[in-house]
C-alpha cells in the first residue's frame, strides 16, 4: 500500500507534497516523511503517526527546496516509527517506495558484508542503500537506477531523488500504480492521479515495467532494457476540488452511510432504462452464451461479488465459480473457455484482484471490471469497465460501494437473464420496479433506525465476540456485517451460513456472545427460525434484523429486533446491509476507535 508522490518543480514543494500526501492517506497512515533538495543538500523529515504529526514537524522545522518527494506508509517491514519512515537516505540518495522488494534480506546481507551500514528495518533501505553504492562504484544516477531495477525483485512503485541532481525525479513501476502528471513549468509524479489533481489534469500511467526520468520540462519513459515507450498522456477526472469533507457528519463513514441512497440513484441512472422499465444492454460482455462466471475479488467486494453468484445462477442460470483474489489467483482454477470473468474493486487496485484479472486474461477470458475508480489499472486492463458511480469513499471501512456494488452486480445478472432467456420481460420489469425503489426505502430506514441502533451498539460494545447468521443472500450480507464490526470496534466477529451452525460454531453459543441473525422474511425465513431456536435453547442473545412480515411470524425472545420494511427478495441484501453498517458504525464510535482510519488497515491494498 502507501502512497507516494514527488514534484520537480520551480517553487517551494514542501508543503504541496503534504497536500498531496492528504489526498493518498487512503493507502496508509502509520508514518509519513518529505526530502526536499535545496542548495545541493538533501534534507527531510519524518514523523510516525498521521498526518499531521509530520505537519507539526514541518511547521517547527520548514524545509526548503523546489524539488521533493514524499509517502505516507502502511507499514509491510519494520514497525511504523520514525526510523522506519520514508523517504530512506543512503549517500546523497532518497527514496520512497510501495510495495514488497522480496529479495531485500539477500541484498541487505551483502551490502552489509560489504560495509553497509543501515538504519532502518525496512525492505526499502537496500533500495536506497543499492542505488548509493552503484554511485560509488562510479556510476551515473541514471546508471545507479538502472543497474538497481535489474537487482531487485517484488512489487513496487519507486521515487527517486538525488542530492547531485535535484531537478530529476527517477520513478519505476513494477506493480504498485504510478502516475506522472504534466505541468506548464513543473513535474509530478503520484500513486494516483486524484494527489495529483490539484497540480495537473494531464497524467500518463506507468505500465508495469517502465521507469522515467522526470525533469522539470517532461518525462523520458523506458521499459526495464532501456528502450524508449510511448504512454498516452490523457486528461484525468480526478478533480482537485473532490475533497475531503465530512459534511455535518462526525465521520466520513457516517456520510458515507447516508448518502447511499443518493449513490444508489446514480447508479441506477447509468444501468437501468426507466422509460422502458429495462436494464440498458451490457456492452462489452455477451452473457447469451457464456458457460459459466469467473467472480473474483478481496474483503467487502467479494462479499459482493459472493451475494451476487445467488443472482447469476438464479435468474441467468449461469453458473459462478467465486474465491477471494488471494486464493483464485493461485489455486490453478482450470478455466472453462468461452467464460467470462468479473473482477470487483472498490479502489481498482487491489493487488490480489489485478493478479487474478491477468491470470484469467492470459486464459483468454473476457473480463469485466466492478470499479469505483474508473481510471485504476484494474479498469485500465478490463475490456468491460462496469462503474459503480459510488463518488469518492474516504471512509477505510467500506458502505456506499458495498451497496452500489451489488446494485451493478444484481443488473448485470438481470441482463444475463434477459439475454439467455431465463427471465421473461415481465419478470424484468418487475426486478427493474424493487431496483428503482432503493433510494427511497434506504431513506426511510436509515432515519427510522438510526436511534435504535445507537442504543443497541450501546449494549453490543460490551461484548468481545459477536456471531452473525444469515441464508441465501443474507449470507454473504452475515458476513459483511462481522467484517464491518470487527474492522472498526475491534471486536471479534465471524459471519456464517445459519445452516453451518450446528456443524461447529454452536459450541461457542452462551450468553457471552450475543448471535446477529439477518431474517427477512423469505423462502430460508422457517429454517433460520429453528437456528434462532437452537441459540435461545443454549443461552444464548439474539439480535434479529428482519422485517414486518418476519417480526410478525416469530414471538422468540431477542435482546433486541430490528425491524425494516418488507421488501422484494431482490433488493433485501442492499436494505439488509444498512442495519449491519450503522450498528458497526455506532459500536465503534461508542468504544472510541478511529473509525475513518482503523488501526492496521488501509484503503488500498497493493501488496499481496
Ligand atoms: C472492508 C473493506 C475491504 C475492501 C477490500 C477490497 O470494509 O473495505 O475489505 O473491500 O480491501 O478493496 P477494493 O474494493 O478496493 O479492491
Amino acid at each position: 500500500m502507501c502512497g507516494i508522490v514527488g514534484i520537480v518543480g520551480v517553487r517551494p514543494v514542501a508543503e504541496r507534497l503534504v497536500d498531496a500526501l492528504k489526498r493518498l492517506e487512503y493507502r496508509g497512515y502509520d508514518s509519513a516523511g518529505v526530502a526536499t533538495v535545496h542548495d545541493g543538500r538533501l534534507d527531510r523529515r519524518r514523523a510516525e503517526g498521521k498526518l499531521f504529526n509530520l505537519e507539526a514537524r514541518l511547521a517547527g522545522e520548514p524545509l526548503a527546496g523546489n524539488s521533493g518527494i514524499a509517502h505516507t506508509r502502511w507499514a509491510t517491514h519494520g514497525v511504523p516509527n520514525e526510523a522506519n519512515a520514508h523517504p530512506h537516505f543512503s549517500g546523497g540518495v532518497a527514496v520512497v517506495h510501495n510495495g514488497i522488494i522480496e529479495n531485500f534480506a539477500e541484498i541487505r546481507n551483502e551490502l552489509i558484508a560489504s560495509g553497509a551500514v543501515f538504519a532502518s528495518q525496512t525492505d526499502t533501505e537496500v533500495v536506497a542503500q543499492l542505488i548509493s553504492a552503484n554511485l560509488k562504484a562510479g556510476m551515473s544516477p541514471r546508471a545507479a537506477v538502472r543497474a538497481m531495477l535489474k537487482r531487485v525483485t517484488g512489487a513496487y512503485a519507486l521515487a527517486i531523488l538525488f542530492e547531485s541532481d535535484p531537478d530529476t525525479i527517477f520513478a519505476a513501476r513494477s506493480g504498485p500504480p504510478l502516475a506522472i502528471g504534466y505541468g506548464d513549468t513543473e513535474m509530478y509524479l503520484g500513486s494516483d492521479a486524484i494527489a495529483l489533481a490539484p497540480f495537473t489534469s494531464q497524467v500518463a500511467y506507468l505500465v508495469d515495467g517502465d521507469w522515467a526520468v522526470i525533469t522539470r520540462t517532461g518525462a523520458e519513459i523506458m521499459d526495464f532494457d532501456g528502450n524508449p515507450v510511448q504512454r498516452i498522456r490523457q486528461q484525468s477526472t480526478a478533480s482537485a476540488y473532490v475533497v475531503i469533507d465530512k459534511g455535518n457528519h462526525r465521520h466520513f463513514m457516517e456520510k458515507e452511510i447516508y448518502e447511499q441512497p443518493e449513490a444508489i440513484s446514480h447508479t441506477l441512472g447509468h444501468y437501468i432504462d426507466f422509460a422502458e422499465s429495462r436494464i440498458r444492454p451490457v456492452a462489452g460482455i455477451d452473457f447469451t452464451n457464456l458457460a459459466s462466471v469467473a467472480i473474483s475479488a478481496c474483503g467487502t467486494a467479494y462479499l459482493a461479488g459472493l451475494t451476487s453468484k445467488y443472482w447469476f445462477e438464479r435468474y441467468a442460470r449461469l453458473p459462478v465459480e467465486i474465491d477471494v483474489a488471494s486464493e483464485f489467483r493461485y489455486r490453478e482454477v482450470p478455466l472453462v473457455a468461452n467464460s467470462a470473468a468479473l473482477f470487483i474493486s472498490q479502489s481498482g487496485e487491489t493487488a490480489d484482484t489485478l493478479a487474478s484479472l491477468r491470470y484469467c486474461r492470459e486464459a483468454g477470458l473476457k473480463i469485466g471490471a466492478v470499479v469505483n475508480v474508473r481510471e485504476s489499472t484494474i479498469a485500465r486492463e478490463s475490456d468491460a469497465i462496469f462503474p459503480i458511480l459510488a463518488g469518492p469513499e474516504i471512509g477505510v471501512a467500506s458502505t456506499k460501494a458495498f451497496t452500489s456494488q451489488l446494485t451493478v452486480l444484481a443488473s448485470l445478472a438481470i441482463a444475463a437473464g434477459r439475454q439467455r432467456g431465463t427471465i421473461t420481460p415481465e419478470r424484468e420489469k418487475a426486478l427493474v420496479g424493487h431496483l428503482a425503489e432503493m433510494p427511497r426505502v434506504m431513506s426511510a430506514v436509515l432515519n427510522r433506525i438510526q436511534p435504535k441502533m445507537e442504543m443497541l451498539a450501546r449494549d453490543l460494545s460490551k461484548f468481545k465476540d459477536v456471531l452473525y447468521l444469515g441464508r441465501g443472500t443474507s449470507f454473504p450480507i452475515a458476513m459483511e456485517g462481522a467484517l464491518k464490526l470487527k474492522e472498526i470496534s475491534y471486536i471479534h466477529a465471524e459471519g456464517y451460513a445459519a445452516g453451518e451452525l450446528k456443524h461447529g460454531p454452536i459450541a461457542l453459543i452462551d450468553e457471552n456472545m450475543p448471535v446477529i441473525v439477518i431474517a427477512p422474511h423469505d423462502r430460508f425465513f422457517e429454517k433460520t427460525v429453528s437456528n434462532m431456536q437452537e441459540v435461545a435453547a443454549r443461552g444464548g442473545r439474539i439480535i434479529l434484523i428482519t422485517d414486518e412480515a418476519g417480526a410478525a411470524a416469530t414471538d422468540l425472545p431477542t435482546m433486541a429486533t430490528i425491524v425494516l420494511p418488507d421488501v422484494d427478495e431482490a433488493i433485501q441484501p442492499m436494505i439488509f446491509a444498512l442495519p449491519i453498517q450503522l450498528l458497526a458504525y455506532h459500536t465503534a464510535v461508542f468504544m472510541g476507535t478511529d473509525v475513518d482510519q482503523p488501526r492496521n488497515l488501509a484503503k488500498s491494498v497493493t501488496v499481496e
